[in-house]
């Protein structure tokens, strides 16, 4: 099929689908009453599905945000970047000591929130290099630290961290793992059970393709069980929006404490439910599969990409601009090519762009979109091989 329309080749917030957007648009109801209970029902089985988890029904009263697992989830009004503090606000004592190995944008900022909350090594490793596990291994031997925390997925460089080690190392020395997944689930396998993760966070305008403004975490016993030890020790650090005591305690009635952001839980609720429609699986295979074809495209047509290989991103590519090209083709692909992809960030500006494969973005769309910025890079005089497209994407 085809594709004619706009090309919106972002890495988030990524363009809603129709039925998120008619969710978006329901007549207001009332905060507490049964309908909106339905609504956060609904929300937290299709989060629960995103997540990875063991199923819940999707029906009021039931302990939707629960299953045969040992994880619950919480719905938290705010960004991603919301549930990230609210993890670390209420999950570390101020004197607690956390490690935080980065190596992009997202890492540093998870690193820059725990310090506002607790102690925190920092190992910041090159922008797109990968960690350095015997490093890693090395730090938990010795033993001081509280939870080991990555931004699963960096966006700002297009590289996935290897969590399966990360956190078979966190098991052997008895720290806990948490991650920020805000680009991740939804969009690649997580594993939230199997990686003994305490907690994971996801905000709803990335892979999950819903609207900006609501993020989610998933979390188990030792981690809920840490957040009401702190409490009752009277050692939590200052919080009171972003109460995580008080979330659990509504969270089982399929209730928010505070006014939830009601049309988003609609929108969310309906866009994880076309997930859910899709797959986990079959989503992860159409990421996996734009995000290989955009790769090896631009490999092929001679551009550098910033991650290290084995571990580059299925939901998000950082492609170095070539000798003499700046951020001006981005303004021209919009403009004159009606393709949107995004910019570098920090000492990257200017430098790089950045292709989001994630959402529910069409392989069609993917294939339009990559013609079209091979065809601004000519017009900006680049010389460029003579590729068949499609064939990247077959
Ligand atoms: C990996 C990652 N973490 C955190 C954030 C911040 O999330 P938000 O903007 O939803 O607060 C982003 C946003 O792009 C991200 O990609």
């Amino acid at each position: 099929m085809e594709h004619s329309d706009d090309c919106f080749l972002v890495p988030g917030p990524v363009r809603m689908g129709k039925p998120c957007l008619e969710a978006l648009a329901t007549p207001v109801m009332t905060a507490r009453g049964p309908e909106f209970r339905d609504v956060m029902a609904t929300l937290n089985s299709g989060l629960r599905n995103a997540f990875n988890l063991a199923p819940s029904k999707p029906v009021r009263g039931v302990q939707s945000w629960s299953g045969e697992d040992d994880y619950k989830v919480v719905v938290v009004s705010g960004s991603g970047t919301a549930a990230m503090e609210m993890v670390i606000a209420n999950r570390f004592r101020s004197n607690d000591l956390v490690l935080v190995p980065t190596n992009g944008k997202f890492g540093e900022r998870v690193a820059e929130m725990c310090k506002r909350f607790c102690n925190v090594k920092h190992l910041k490793y090159e922008w797109g290099r990968a960690f350095d596990l015997y490093e890693l291994e090395q730090q938990l031997a010795r033993g001081c630290y509280e939870s080991l925390l990555i931004c699963h997925n960096e966006t700002s460089t297009g590289i996935t961290q290897d969590a399966a080690a990360i956190a078979e190392m966190c098991s052997r020395h008895k720290t806990s793992f948490i991650l920020d997944g805000i680009t991740s689930v939804g969009g690649m396998p997580v594993h939230p059970e199997e990686w003994n993760a305490e907690a994971v966070v996801v905000g709803s305008q990335k892979c999950t393709a819903g609207p900006s403004g609501i993020a989610a975490i998933a979390f188990n016993s030792n981690f809920e069980e840490r957040v009401h030890a702190i409490r009752e020790q009277g050692d939590s650090n200052p919080n009171y929006y972003f109460d995580l005591v008080s979330a659990i305690k509504k969270g089982g009635d399929d209730q928010t404490p505070w006014t939830p952001a009601i049309n988003l839980a609609l929108g969310w609720g309906a866009a994880l439910e076309v997930l859910s429609h899709e797959t986990n699986e079959g989503r992860w295979k159409r990421c996996a599969h734009m995000a290989h074809g955009v790769r090896e495209l631009f490999t092929d047509l001679g551009f550098e990409l910033l991650a290290d290989r084995e571990q580059r991103s299925d939901t998000v590519t950082a492609i170095m601009y070539p000798e003499g090209i700046d951020d001006a083709w981005r303004t021209r692909l919009k403009d004159d090519y009606n393709t949107q992809v995004i910019g570098a960030q920090d000492h990257l500006k200017g430098k790089m762009f950045r292709v989001g494969s994630m959402g529910e973005t069409p392989v069609a769309e993917m294939v339009e979109g990559c013609k079209r910025m091979i065809a601004c890079f000519k017009s900006f005089g680049h010389e460029l091989p003579e590729v068949s497209v499609e064939t990247y994407f077959a």
